[in-house]
């Protein structure tokens, strides 16, 4: 069962957290998988759910206005005047990690990645939590998908994800459709001491230029050797089950053409107008979205149809909040292929080519 989180709910899942159980809660970007950051063993659980390797470190969750220097240590100005400028929201910033993060949640590194989420949902969720354990508590949580996928965006994918776990094992909190649709802005600023300026490790809703206006610098976008690790940032990630490639606009007729000659299904999401041949995918978006928890394969959502059409948004910040959702509800559709028309490689763009080019890489593409 999933819960439209009331205070009721949200203190029942406070108090699971407490236990040492797991907690899928809304955040604005994506859905997390929460547990208590100071129980190895709760911790332990996310990754068995997953399937994720556990050197990968995880993200510790913050209700506003908590203590930064409880989670890290040596925490640079610049750390305190993004959380300024940009705390609650969906900014993590990497820093030297205080000694009582357990290493199950550094992966086994000297840093710990920190974030206030704004969702109001996640925000009583966790000042209840830190209620309980007695003034400080934060909740370790990734996105709540198997490891690769795409991250969900509402509590029906969570339950889609994990249908092994029911709710003894698994409360979700449904806090509605994310806001943000794709992934937290990373960066780092944990070497600042050994003279390693900030560096985003992975793109978001926040840009490295709005960072810039706080800090002073612009961060580095390519990261050292030395960097931390980030497994979002493993090239093939974020991939949905169809395949799926990158293409120009006018690649794509000519692409589709070749796949349907083979007796193949494609869809394909761009901007504007079908191409000649293809037909809007409405209809069977529609059906199939609401069908996603199923992934039925008995249903034929295709019919007769061989190309279709998603259009896109033309505004990165829409075209991020639709696209796991939209990623999502093409596979239940059961094409064979998925194109995404290349957006633009503007700035404005980094944080979605950033995910849709993992997504294709996952593909070989
Ligand atoms: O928006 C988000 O950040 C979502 C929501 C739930 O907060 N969380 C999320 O978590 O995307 P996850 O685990 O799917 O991705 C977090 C990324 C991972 O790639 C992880 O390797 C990196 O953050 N990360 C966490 N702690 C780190 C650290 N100490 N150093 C470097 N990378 C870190
Ligand atoms: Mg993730």
């Amino acid at each position: 069962m999933t819960l439209a989180a009331g205070p009721t709910d949200i203190d029942a899942a406070a108090r699971r957290l407490v236990a040492g159980g797991l907690v899928a809660f809304p955040t604005e970007t994506v859905y997390g998988l929460g547990a208590d950051a100071e129980n190895p063993a709760a911790i332990a659980g996310i990754y068995a759910a997953k399937g994720r390797p556990s050197d990968h470190p995880v993200i510790v969750h913050l209700a506003p206005g908590a203590d930064l220097a409880y989670w890290a240590k040596d925490i640079p100005d610049v750390a305190y005047a993004l959380v300024e400028a940009f705390w609650p929201g969906p900014l993590t910033l990497i820093l030297p990690r205080a000694d009582r993060i357990p290493d199950a949640v550094s992966g086994g590194q000297d840093t710990v990645g920190l974030r206030c989420p704004s969702h109001p949902v996640a925000q009583q969720l966790l000042a209840q939590f830190a209620r309980l354990k007695g003034g400080q508590g934060g909740v370790a949580a990734p996105s709540a998908n198997k490891f690769g996928q795409v991250s969900p965006t509402t509590a029906d994918h969570v339950r889609a994800e994990f249908p092994e776990l029911d709710d003894s094992r698994l409360l979700v909190l449904d806090g509605g459709a994310a806001q943000v649709g794709i992934e937290s802005t990373i960066l780092d600023v944990s070497r600042l001491g050994k003279g390693v300026p900030p560096a985003l490790l992975r793109p978001g809703h926040i840009s490295a230029a709005q960072i810039a206006d706080v800090i002073g610098v612009m961060p580095s976008l390519q990261a050292g050797t030395d960097a931390p690790r980030v497994s979002g940032s493993l090239k093939a990630h974020y991939a949905p089950h169809t395949p799926l490639v990158l293409l120009g606009r006018d690649e794509i007729q000519t692409a589709a053409q070749r796949l349907v000659a083979k007796g193949s299904s494609v869809v394909a999401v761009g901007f504007g107008n079908p191409p000649v041949g293809f037909v809007p995918a409405d209809t069977a978006l529609r059906h199939a979205e609401k069908n996603e928890g199923a992934r039925d394969p008995g249903i034929d959502f295709l019919g007769n149809a061989r190309l279709l059409w998603v259009q896109a948004p033309e505004d990165p910040h829409a075209y991020a909040h639709a696209l796991y959702a939209q990623l999502r509800a093409i596979d239940a559709l059961g094409a064979d292929q998925i194109m995404l028309e290349r957006p633009p490689e503007t700035e404005a763009w980094r944080a979605v080519n950033d995910r849709i080019g993992r997504a294709a890489a996952a593909f070989g593409g």
